[in-house]
């Protein structure tokens, strides 16, 4: 869980560096598992910019979350062979059927959806990771049974 005074410790362990926005966003999501808002503030303050600074920087880069992850992550391949074998229109089943967008999580903190690109399942596609399991073939059917597989 977020922490203020660990945030803290890990801003200072970075200010220093030049460029440090991204390095500290980093930091702190590999520390807390995302970036949580309150941490803007604390970031602007040690490197001197502004809020909205920091703010713009957190929310151009995709990669960082602004929200704890779901308890799984499923990772759906987005390139060009998976495409190839229907993944966009899987893709669009699943983030309806779980009723969530990319890089969102369920209402029920259960499941949240990153795209990538290209897992090295080519030739299985459309692929996936499944709490970074390859799960290949997928189909909605499989990524349900991936995820009760998980869970139990
Ligand atoms: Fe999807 Fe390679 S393109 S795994």
């Amino acid at each position: 869980p977020w922490d203020a005074e660990r945030a803290a410790g890990i801003i200072a362990g970075h200010a220093h560096r030049e460029g440090a926005t991204l390095p500290i966003l980093h930091a702190l999501q590999e520390a807390f598992g995302y970036v949580d808002a309150a941490s803007v503030p604390l970031i602007a303050e040690a490197l001197n910019l502004s809020r909205a600074e920091v703010h713009g920087c957190l929310t151009f880069y995709h990669d960082f979350r602004k929200e704890p992850a779901g308890r799984h992550t499923v990772k759906l391949c987005r390139a060009e062979a998976c495409q190839a074998m229907g993944a966009d229109a899987l893709h669009e089943d699943v983030l309806r059927r779980y009723d969530v967008s990319w890089h969102g999580t369920t209402r029920d903190g259960q499941v949240t959806v990153e795209p990538v690109f290209c897992l090295g399942l080519c030739a299985c596609g459309p692929a996936a990771l499944v709490d970074g399991e390859p799960v290949g073939r997928l189909d909605l059917d499989t990524l349900a049974g991936a995820l009760t597989e998980r869970a139990a």
